[in-house]
């Protein structure tokens, strides 16, 4: 059989390139080798505000996203959060093993709660949800990005505690991060991470950017005040420029040293916005297709939380017998 792999996106802000090569990229690559589900996780989403046909929307913008980007639904189960009830469901019971205090520690909360004037429960809450969602299907691989490290220990602390409490339940989860493109940094600024909800214009390249957007973008990213790449001295802006390249290229690290030594940091950016032009070219071009065909992504949708919704019954039914509540089961 083969091991299961769970990850999932929120559908806010447009998805950009740090998405694609922290995450989506990889997630392609190992489809065929494992049993995998790829969730559009709304029920996170909803943690700050949405506005709620703009939420909607992006449901299905990142549906056509995650298909566009090579997700094969024939192989892969692509599903709603909110469409299976067992997230939520399991949340609750994993909530009530776990400390405040290791929720309080979460870098991704302190940063949230600090930006909002008010901060809602479900932010505090946000890793425990995603806890379930990993735990629900017994992943035992979650192939994610960097910046969800520190998310994955805690469902890995969460699950441990709850298999010493009440028996062995829950296959212990594994963090796959990628070689290149863990964490993509801004583009106006290569100190911060590049994220959905920076509002800079210069900051993202979203995947569905037009290219001379992209171009521009890239051609005004952040550099340093050297004149050329210089391996023995490189700042982190040069850095980034390069890992993008080396992301959507495939090439080798001796190959991008051989090629860009001394190369002028105009000619550089030049350089990589061709390679993520060609490289989201067929993408944005499947992207038409799929969203073009009426009621196809609708089915992709229904299909995978009915197929997954079995798996998730079974484990909320043996977390409640584990936990002595009233299960259908017994
Ligand atoms: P989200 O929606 O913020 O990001 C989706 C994925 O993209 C990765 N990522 C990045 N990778 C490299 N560089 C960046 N600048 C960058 N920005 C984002 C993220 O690491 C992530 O893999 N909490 C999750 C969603 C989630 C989830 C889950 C993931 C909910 N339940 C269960 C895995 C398993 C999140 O907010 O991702």
């Amino acid at each position: 059989m083969k091991a299961r792999v769970l990850s999932g996106m929120q559908p806010t802000g447009d998805l950009h390139i740090g998405n694609y090569l922290g995450a989506l990229k990889n997630w392609v690559r190992i489809q065929s080798d494992y049993e995998c589900i790829f969730c559009i996780v709304d029920l996170h989403a909803i943690t700050v505000y949405q506005e709620p046909a703009r939420l909607r929307a992006k449901i299905e913008e990142i549906a056509a996203i995650y298909l566009a980007a090579g997700i094969d639904p024939a192989q892969s189960r692509v599903m709603v959060q909110s469409a299976v009830p067992e997230h939520a469901e399991l949340a609750w019971m994993l909530t009530c093993v776990t400390p405040v205090g290791w929720l309080e520690r979460m870098t991704q909360y302190k940063t949230k709660a600090a930006a909002q004037e008010s901060v809602g429960d479900g932010l505090l809450q946000y890793p425990v949800l995603m806890a379930a969602d990993i735990l629900l299907y017994q992943a035992a691989i979650v192939p994610v990005g960097e910046d969800q490290v520190q998310h994955l220990e805690l469902s890995r602390d969460i699950a441990q505690r709850f298999n010493s409490l009440y028996g062995e339940t829950f296959t212990m989860p594994s963090t796959s991060l990628p070689t290149v493109g863990a964490r993509v940094m801004g583009l106006d600024d290569p100190t911060a991470k590049m994220s959905k909800s920076a509002t800079g214009t210069n900051h993202a390249v979203a995947l569905l950017d037009p290219p001379e957007k992209i171009r521009k973008t890239i051609l005004r990213a952040t550099t340093d005040s050297q004149s050329g790449v210089d391996f023995d001295t490189l700042g982190a802006g040069v850095a980034n420029l390069l890992a993008i390249f080396q992301g959507f290229t495939g090439w080798t690290d001796e190959q991008v040293r051989a090629h860009f030594a001394g190369m002028r940091y105009g000619d550089l950016k030049k350089q990589v916005a061709d390679a993520v032009i060609a490289g989201l070219e067929p993408f944005q071009s499947r992207y038409r297709e799929i969203v073009a065909e009426p009621g196809y992504l609708a089915g992709v949708l229904r299909d995978g939380a009915e197929r997954v919704r079995p798996l998730a019954r079974e484990t909320v039914e043996l977390v409640k017998q584990r936990m002595g509540l009233f299960s259908e089961l017994v």
